[in-house]
């Protein structure tokens, strides 16, 4: 049995293999529609969402299974005192997998640590969000081609962004990689995060104005400033609306570079980019439909007639 906790779980082979099935699926959906029959998804959800827990459920239903859980903590026993271990000891009882999202960092390891299914970290505090990761993989290699020979804006909340932090963990394995991270003062990269690109030799650079470095990105990504991470609503107040892309920006930008963003959107891209073909946020949570039931399918040791068993 595998559980999902970080995109570094997979190897980049394993990787190519969950792209190439991901690519498959969205190509041959009615090959895949059973496959998962009589299977069931538990959604663990103890923060708000939207995409993610969705896109695991359209996920499953795709491919012929059920899905259960709760989208909010208040309605399940967590609200009663119930322990994350002892939930996911009975949710093993009820489904063959398990998405689980929770504000604390490392809970959904303590669940995998206690879980008789797979259970997978659909985002954990400020820590990970790796399928996140994965969907985002997967928009760039499929829209650009490759996840190598890249240079990458990642723009707004880079302190408390767990998706910015998973995806860099993953880009750092391909060549020629080179970050430009672009924040204000307040919401920068974390030390740990550029100590261990230092590290690994991996170029970077810290700018605050988007409009000085849009031009040599062939990929922004852009994020919300998250008010949930934030201790006090003066700080998230006079920061939030730090960024916005729109036409002006984006004119700067070369023809071929892409735009993602996990969303939610808030300020930060105008709705006047969404018709520019660049802007593929909205693709991007389509392939996370794709991606996830990959993963579903991986994890729980099931294949396609085309996919292979990538476990
Ligand atoms: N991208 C993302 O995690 O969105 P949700 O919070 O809506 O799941």
């Amino acid at each position: 049995m595998r559980h999902l906790m970080s995109p570094l779980d997979f190897t980049t082979r394993e990787l190519e293999q969950l792209f190439d099935l991901a690519n498959d699926m969205e190509q041959h959906r009615e090959r895949y529609a059973h496959i998962c029959e009589g299977k069931k998804l538990a959604t663990c959800f103890y923060e708000p969402s939207t995409r993610t827990r969705l896109s695991f459920e359209a996920a499953m239903l795709n491919l012929g299974g059920q899905v259960l859980g709760f989208s909010d903590a208040s309605s399940s026993s967590a609200a009663k005192g119930e322990s994350v271990s002892d939930t996911i000891r009975v949710i093993s009882c009820y489904a063959d997998i398990c998405a689980m999202r929770h504000p604390k960092e490392g809970a959904p390891m303590v669940a995998a640590g206690r879980s008789s299914i797979p259970v997978i970290n659909a985002g954990d505090g400020g820590h990970q969000h790796p399928t996140q990761t994965l969907t985002d993989l997967l928009t760039i290699r499929s829209l650009k081609g490759r996840l190598s020979d890249l240079t990458i804006g990642l723009c707004g909340d880079l302190k408390f962004g767990r998706t910015v932090h998973s995806l860099i963990h993953a880009l750092v394995r391909y060549e020629n990689i080179r970050f430009l991270f672009i924040s204000p003062e307040e919401l920068r990269m974390p030390s740990y995060m550029t100590e261990m690109l230092r590290e690994k030799g991996i170029a970077y650079e810290e700018v605050i104005r988007l409009e000085d470095c849009i031009d040599s990105l062939d990929l922004l990504y852009m994020t919300r400033v998250q008010r949930e991470r934030f201790f006090n609503e003066e700080d998230y107040v006079r920061l939030k609306d730090f960024y916005l892309l729109d036409k002006e920006k984006l004119s700067l930008a070369k023809d071929d570079m892409l735009i993602l963003h996990p969303l939610p959107r808030v300020n930060e891209i105008s709705v006047e980019v969404d018709d520019d073909p660049r802007a593929v946020y909205f693709r991007q949570a389509q392939y996370g439909v794709y991606i996830r039931m990959a993963l579903i399918c991986t994890l729980l040791g099931l294949t396609g007639e085309e996919g292979g068993n990538i476990c």
